[in-house]
């Protein structure tokens, strides 16, 4: 099946587009992690994943309809040219629930995500995008379906549709219907998240082809499925039992082990600079030491600290740059 097949069975008749006012999705950091797909035409997951939204940093978008035949699109107060990638990413998107119309679209998104800080905005933007196009186009459609329908942008966008932790389901069905995001009934005040910017230039291989890779050619890739599995019970439990020993632990060897299928696929994949691994050094010395911090990193060379806010004062010491966000408040 390929994705208009699938977005026109979800879809009602849309109606005709309305301006928007802005709607936000967060930015969100995976625990265990997405990495592989059993569809890469409907970004259908090989492993179920589980993410923390980032409060309010994330993506701002609003649409407009707009006489003429093609979009508009402008990112952080500057328009962009039809031709960039990120301007066909989203057409390409907005396509989907076009359907029969050639409606176009002015596209107005902002990102409050600190540059400096090497966050993916892709999850966020097309999470945003999706709440303004059902707004605009009155589709009515619930969560989980939007949820459904953003991750047809980017797989980790069918997360941020959602507040605090979520879990993506993986799903079953070859259709894809059923891979989608939900939320988990829990906070955890006090849970911190710093990050660390080791390098915020542009990535040489982007987790779409990274992950195409891995699955490819790296035989350890086998038993990830399995890891991620065995992880995702075990932050459940974690989050349930607000143990952040367990959840910290297992978020860092689920990362470090979806590098390893990385490192060891070919040509090797290796998103670590210099400046990675020494910030992994210090903080395995300070956990030593007695300090409870641990750390994830995605498909880049930035980590993400994971700490408790009691701690805040001691972390910021060893970490004074460090960008702090508190996922569900102090
Ligand atoms: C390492 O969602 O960016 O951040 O579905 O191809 O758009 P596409 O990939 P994307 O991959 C995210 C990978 C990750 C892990 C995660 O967020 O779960």
């Amino acid at each position: 099946m390929d994705k208009f097949e699938l977005v026109n069975r979800v879809l009602p008749q849309p109606q005709a587009a309305e301006a928007t006012d802005e709607h936000f999705a967060p930015s969100n950091i995976a625990l265990c992690k997405y990495w592989g797909k059993r569809d890469s035409e409907l970004n259908l997951p090989i492993n179920p994943s589980l993410s923390v939204s980032l409060a309010h940093l994330g993506t701002r978008t609003r649409v407009e309809p707009i006489e003429g035949p093609a979009d508009d699109v402008w990112l952080n107060g500057l328009q962009l040219r039809a031709d960039t990638l990120f301007a066909k990413r989203l057409s390409g998107f907005i396509d989907l629930f076009r359907q029969t119309s050639h409606q176009a679209f002015r596209i107005e998104t902002r990102n409050n995500i600190p540059t400096a800080a090497g966050l993916a905005s892709s999850a966020s933007g097309f999470a945003a995008l999706t709440l303004a196009l059902n707004d605009s186009l009155k589709l009515g459609l619930e969560s989980s379906a939007l949820s459904m329908l953003a991750r047809l942008g980017s797989g980790s966008a069918c997360r941020s549709i959602y507040e605090g932790f979520v879990e993506w389901h993986m799903g079953h069905r070859d259709d894809g219907a059923d891979s989608h995001a939900h939320p988990i009934d829990r906070r955890w005040e006090g849970l911190a998240i710093g990050l660390i910017k080791v390098d915020e230039g542009v990535k040489s291989v982007d987790s779409r082809s990274g992950m195409a890779r891995t699955v490819e050619s790296c035989h350890l890739y086998q038993s990830w499925p399995l890891q991620a599995n065995t992880d995702l019970m075990k932050l459940h439990q974690a989050i349930e039992s607000q143990d952040f020993t367990l959840l910290g632990s297992t978020a860092e060897q689920n990362a470090l082990s979806m590098h390893a299928t990385m490192i060891a696929s070919w040509p090797p994949l290796v998103y670590w600079q210099p400046d990675s691994l020494a910030a992994m050094q210090k903080i395995w010395a300070l956990r030593q030491q007695g300090l409870e911090i641990y750390f994830t990193m995605d498909a880049g060379p930035n980590l993400k600290l994971l700490f408790q806010q009691q701690d805040s004062t001691e972390v910021l010491a060893h970490f004074p740059d460090l960008e702090i966000v508190m996922p569900f408040g102090s």
